[in-house]
């Protein structure tokens, strides 16, 4: 199974939509792909799902990253960074089968105009230490209110020419 995680917990935002775009590309290639956003961690994550605890709700979230094979993480730049919900995601999840020798392909995006560089960067550090497999083609989206139209998708043509590469390449990943 191919799992589309939209990194951020913040309601309405780009990532969402850059990560429905991605599943419709995925879709007009014959590929089917869950959607997960962050936006549906159990609320109290942090008291009820780390350090050996486990609630029904995040059970549900690790038996669907335990039967992904493949996930495409859409990663908004924050402080320079990826969110930090995204850590919790990972540390949350049980180590090392949740992700180990798995494949994942990483998309940056940013308001500002460095695309999440540092963020996706810092990020596939984290999937070497968790033996996560990176596409090495990871993709930076800046100036991301310039790149959605108002159907939520990616229009200008240098960007739909080099997502539709990076769905090409993870398909046969
Ligand atoms: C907490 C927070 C920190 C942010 N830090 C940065 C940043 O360091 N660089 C940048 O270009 N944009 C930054 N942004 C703007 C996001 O890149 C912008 O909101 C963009 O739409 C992607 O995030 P979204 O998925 O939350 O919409 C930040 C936004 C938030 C909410």
């Amino acid at each position: 199974m191919i799992t589309i995680i939209a990194t951020t917990n913040r309601p309405n935002s780009n990532t969402l939509k850059v990560a429905k775009y991605y599943q419709k590309q995925l879709k007009e290639k014959g590929v089917d792909a869950n959607l997960f956003s962050l936006e549906h961690l159990p609320a109290d994550v942090l008291n009820t799902d780390m350090y050996g605890k486990r609630s029904e709700a995040f059970q549900e979230i690790q038996n669907m990253i335990n039967s992904t094979g493949k996930f495409l993480f859409i990663m908004p730049e924050y402080n320079g960074s990826y969110p930090g919900v995204l850590k919790v995601l990972i540390d949350a999840c049980n180590f090392p089968d949740s992700f180990y020798d798995k494949k994942a392909a990483l998309v940056g995006i940013s308001s500002g105009k460095y695309g999440n560089i540092r963020g996706v960067d810092h990020f596939t550090g984290v999937c070497h230490y968790i033996h996560l497999n990176i596409l090495p083609l990871r993709l930076h989206i800046p100036n991301i209110k310039t790149e959605l139209d108002e159907a939520g998708n990616l229009h200008q043509p240098d960007t739909v020419k080099f997502t539709n590469e990076q769905i090409e390449k993870f398909i046969k990943f």
